[in-house]
């Protein structure tokens, strides 16, 4: 048999679906998801953003309730900045390497304005890692403009096919 032939059988046509939730309003959340939430906000007010002008802050959440801030912290050299969502991440790993992540909120805001914060590829990769390490989905809060959330469950949705070996 051909290599055409067999080619003809063997394609099929997939879709992927995403489900995710949004709220209209900080004040329809749950009082523990809107106290991250804040805390992002408030991260926001830390970050060191020169050359965007660009503010994000990220809150993450352990499994004990501790909450961890991360901002954005840009350089000169532009690659050598970091976004929130890692500088939170690594900052949680860093002082408790014992406590699962369990979510994380995100927001940023361009000149005195809230915007759609959503994390990059890298720090999608990132939370990736996290879930893996310690066995449980992250819960990502996104704030959105005219102060919508999206919430969304599990980096998956995030990053389909992601990178993810068996080593
Ligand atoms: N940034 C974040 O902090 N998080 C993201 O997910 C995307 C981008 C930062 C990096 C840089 O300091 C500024 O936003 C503009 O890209």
């Amino acid at each position: 048999m051909g290599l055409f032939t067999i080619n003809c059988f063997v394609m099929k046509e997939k879709r992927l679906v995403i489900d995710y939730v949004e709220y209209d309003s900080l004040a329809e959340m749950p009082e523990r998801e809107r106290g991250l939430m804040e805390c992002a906000m408030e991260s926001a007010n830390k970050a060191y953003a020169p050359y965007s002008k660009f503010h994000v802050g990220a809150a993450v959440l352990l499994a004990d309730g501790t909450m961890v801030q991360g901002s954005n912290q840009e350089n000169i050299a532009y690659p050598s900045g970091l976004c929130a969502e890692r500088t939170a991440l690594f900052s949680a790993s860093a002082q408790y390497p014992g406590q699962a992540v369990v979510a994380l909120a995100v927001v940023g805001h361009f000149e005195g304005e809230y915007t759609e914060a959503s994390p990059c590829g890298a720090c999608r990769q990132v939370m990736a890692e996290y879930e893996m390490r310690y066995g449980n989905k992250l819960t990502i809060f996104c704030y959105l403009k005219g102060g919508r959330i999206r919430r969304i469950e599990g980096v998956e949705s995030l990053l389909p096919f992601g990178f993810n070996a068996d080593l």
